[in-house]
């Protein structure tokens, strides 16, 4: 990957908003330097904040879709967040009152966390009017990313941030990782499914990092086999090769496998999906739960919903454009 910095602005992102995400190809090993695909989906965090009481905490409100008051995971890690926004913005007494509107499933492995911080961010920055670009957005989310995760690659916050689809590789560069831009001739559908199953990212990264420290060696090996799956998904993405696509998914979701971070349901979808039709399925972000993804065949995306609605699964419609 050759460093190139974003080019086209994405729709919307101006105001409070940060994009939830999927990973196409290339979770856990990226931690790790190794490349790895991600895209936006359709859905978003908003936050909109007003000046508060100086000298008093962040006070922040989490909406739920149907207007009442959602229960924070962690009210304590959207504090620290929204408390490292401000000291990193100069404004350690100012005091922000946050209203926060998620689209986005929590702990399911769609970048939730990332785009609350991308959203707090410019609209903190808005309320006192501090320009930013985006990139010293993407850089401040992924300190807040350290807080939630522990070790992340920067791969959530930076779609977060910008919207759209990315090569990216976490590198000693000093942005931290390199990122290209993949355009596809033509959108590809993408099904998402929810397992219904919590799943922390900061758990699976940190098993994952301790079977590695045991044997560096053996797991090294299965990061580099994913790091060639992801050069050659981002050609076949270029070339709007789905086939190809999908064997490369369903590839990496038994490299994942290896590395021990799917679940029984994870699995179970991954297969309903399979036989529905899908040219590849495999788990998307942290695993151990969370969601899944398959890219739809000739059938169209459908009869994969369908049968995943039917075994009791929460499903959503994406695509790569
Ligand atoms: C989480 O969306 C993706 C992981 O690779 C963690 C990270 O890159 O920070 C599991």
């Amino acid at each position: 990957v050759t460093a190139m910095p974003p080019t086209r602005a994405p729709q919307g992102a101006a105001g409070h908003v940060g994009y939830g995400k999927i990973i196409l190809l290339g979770e856990h090993s990226v931690v790790y330097g190794r490349r790895a695909i991600a895209a936006p989906i359709g859905l978003t965090v908003r936050a909109e904040v007003g000046r508060g009481t100086p000298g008093q905490a962040p006070i922040i409100t989490d909406w739920d879709a149907d207007g009442s008051v959602q229960e924070p995971i962690s009210a304590d890690v959207s504090h620290r967040v929204a408390t490292l926004i401000a000291a990193r913005l100069g404004l350690p007494q100012s005091g922000v009152r946050v209203d926060v509107f998620s689209e986005l499933p929590r702990a399911s492995g769609l970048g939730a966390s990332a785009a609350f911080a991308v959203a707090l961010i410019r609209a903190t920055a808005e309320c006192f009017s501090i320009r930013l670009s985006d990139e010293q957005v993407s850089s401040l989310a992924f300190e807040c990313e350290k807080i939630v995760h522990g070790t992340p690659s920067g791969i959530d916050n930076t779609v977060a941030t910008f919207g759209r689809p990315i090569l990216f590789q976490k590198t000693d560069a000093p942005s931290g990782h390199e990122i290209r831009d993949i355009v596809t001739p033509n959108p590809i559908p993408i099904v998402i499914g929810l397992t219904g199953m919590h799943a922390l990212t900061s758990h699976t990264v940190a098993a994952v990092r301790a079977a590695w420290q045991q044997r560096p060696a053996r797991y090294d090996a299965i990061f580099d086999q994913i790091d060639s799956l992801v050069g050659e998904g981002a050609d076949a993405l270029r070339r709007g090769d789905t086939v190809e696509l999908g064997e490369l998914m369903n590839i990496n979701q038994g490299l994942l496998n290896a590395l021990q971070v799917s679940s029984p349901e994870l699995e179970q979808m991954v297969a309903i999906a399979r036989r529905a039709g899908a040219l590849g399925a495999k788990l998307t972000g942290g695993g151990g739960g969370g969601a899944m993804i398959a890219v739809a065949g000739s059938a169209g995306a459908e009869p994969i919903r369908a049968a995943l609605r039917g075994a009791g699964y929460t499903t959503y419609l994406t695509e790569i454009r």
